[in-house]
């Protein structure tokens, strides 16, 4: 569990070297001018099979160069190109020969370093538009004349230069997609990437595979294969500690890895006593039962209800959990001999977001929930095997490695668990409330066929009792509110629009079944300005 400064260096290089790596074979750079799109376009590009990063926008050509792309996307931005402090792209990248699609800011961008100019329209353009196209070659190939795109600008192309031609235009965007004439540069005002375009993946495969002749061959059984031989080659004989949680993440994260060192792999579960219903024993039955890892369930309940007693406030229940969390996990790691590295389940985007990339866009905003992770002072070298991957990557990833799709599908969960659905003080009673309520919400979008919609449903125990009458007795009890959303991201999120009978369903039986509960209702806020958790 030493750690030297080495151990630290080496914590954020990618776990593959060209020689096993297939992802350096063939890939297109995405440049993010600070599009919310940006990852969009990434994982649109994915779906052609064709491995895609996303790069800071101000990256050098050498850089690009070296990298060796067969394509370049410049991303869309919120800024104008004449802007004092717009971000802007190395111009020497037009001229390395590999294609360069230039998406909305990236196309003004593109025409205005070769000779274009842009202007701040009128004659702003939000939402669907029909795109007529006149010219069908490369780009449009195999498309009808007339598509419907999304458009999203302020700005556009008033005049292309010489070098350019037209080849679509909408009624209010005259240049809606433009070709150099000599370049293999291209530009497209609309957004190719959200599905209100929807001839946009077509669009972006005529680029990716026609344009710049990528072989569709970025596969995901290819990944794991080449992930799990650089595993065992930077391991060696040594340990390997995972935290599992019962999410998605750490759980593939725990088989990939399982497949690759086998007996050398040691899983944690801490079982704070707020987990969901069966949740330890999913996690027992998937790693303990059918991958046989060498699986430490620390049952730490009491300590954690101990330390969570009498304190109501939020972010005191977190910082407690999390304290507690990080003291137990160091305490089990430590009984595990010959531990080296340490095994965790950042994402793509988390790298992206994070800025841990030296090649990909600055650190941005993000929300960051601290509670559940690890800090660095644990002395661990990491691994992080799922770095170049999105969540659905994960979970197609978590199928092929034997996964069920009980566990692959799981909604997420809080690090902090029940304590932040379970508003006031945490006791074990209420607890058991609000486990076998949210169990019942959860059974019920089952049966409805709604799990796979709905981003996350759960139950929530409210700190209030009320009248009710049950019989002919007057209660005094607990009330219950169904949370359920719908989002891509989770940083915005719009309440599920569930059929009033499941809601029906789902308020007699946790009345009638949970004893305690005599309210339920339905929480219709969208995020923001309310959260997902209700703490
Ligand atoms: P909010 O409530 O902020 O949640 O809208 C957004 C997403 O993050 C999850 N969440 C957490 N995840 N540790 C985590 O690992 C946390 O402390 C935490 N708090 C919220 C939440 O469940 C939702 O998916």
């Amino acid at each position: 569990m030493s750690q030297s400064p080495s151990d630290t260096a080496s914590a954020n290089t990618p776990l593959l070297d060209g020689a096993t790596d297939p992802l350096t074979a063939q890939r297109i750079v995405v440049l993010d001018f600070g599009s919310q799109y940006a990852q969009l376009i990434a994982r649109r590009v994915r779906d052609q099979s064709v491995y895609c990063q996303i790069l800071r926008h101000d990256i050098t050509a050498d850089r690009i160069a070296e990298l060796n792309p067969k394509g370049i996307i410049l991303s869309g931005g919120p800024a104008s190109v004449y802007e004092d402090g717009a971000p802007r792209c190395d111009p020497e990248l037009f001229k390395l020969g590999i294609p360069v699609l230039g998406i909305c800011y990236g196309m003004q961008l593109a025409c205005a370093a070769l000779g274009g100019e842009v202007a701040n329209t009128t004659s702003r353009e939000y939402g669907r538009a029909a795109c007529a196209v006149s010219n069908s070659g490369e780009l449009f190939a195999d498309m009808p004349a007339e598509i419907d795109v999304w458009m999203s600008h302020g700005d556009q192309i008033s005049s292309v230069a010489d070098a350019f031609e037209t080849l679509a235009a909408t009624p209010t965007c005259p240049h809606a997609a433009i070709r150099h004439r000599d370049l293999p540069v291209f530009g497209i005002q609309f957004h190719p990437e959200v599905t209100h375009t929807p001839l946009g993946g077509k669009l972006l495969e005529n680029f990716v595979i026609g344009v710049c002749e990528c072989e569709p061959t970025w596969k995901l059984g290819d990944f794991a294969d080449a992930v799990i031989q650089s595993v065992r080659e930077q391991v060696g004989d040594r340990g390997v500690i995972c935290g599992l949680s019962g999410g998605v993440d750490s759980s593939v994260v725990a088989a990939l890895l399982y497949k690759a060192i086998g007996p050398q792999l040691s899983c944690i579960l801490i079982d704070n006593g707020l987990l969901r219903k069966n949740e330890q024993q999913l996690v027992i039955d998937e790693f303990s039962n059918h991958f046989k890892a060498d699986l430490h369930v620390v049952d730490a309940e009491d300590r954690f209800l101990a330390s969570l007693a009498g304190v109501t406030e939020p972010q005191e229940k977190r910082r407690r959990i999390g304290h507690d969390f990080i003291d137990c996990f160091k305490a089990e790691a430590e009984k595990i001999d010959d531990a080296h590295f340490l095994a965790q389940g950042t994402l793509y985007p988390d790298v992206i977001e994070s800025g841990a990339d030296p090649d990909g866009p600055a650190a941005t905003i993000k929300l960051h929930h601290n509670v559940g992770g690890l800090p660095e002072e644990l002395g661990f070298e990491l691994i992080e095997p799922l770095r170049d991957l999105f969540k659905d990557e994960v979970r197609r990833l978590g199928l092929e490695l034997g996964l069920p799709e009980s566990l692959v599908w799981r909604h997420p969960f809080p690090g902090p668990g029940l304590a932040v659905r379970c508003l006031g003080e945490v006791t074990r009673d209420k607890l058991v409330v609000l486990r076998q309520a949210d169990a019942i919400v959860v059974e019920e979008i089952e049966k409805a066929g709604l799990y796979r919609e709905t981003s996350q449903s759960f139950a929530v125990l409210l700190p209030v009792q009320s009248v009710g009458v049950m019989g002919d007795a007057r209660t005094y009890e607990n009330a219950i509110a169904i949370r359920s959303v719908d989002t891509s991201d989770f940083m915005t999120a719009d309440w599920s629009h569930l059929p009033y009978e499941l809601l029906g369903r789902m308020s007699s039986r946790i009345i009638n079944e949970v004893k305690g509960v005599n309210r339920v209702c339905y929480d219709i806020s969208s995020k923001p300005p309310a959260t997902i958790e209700w703490e």
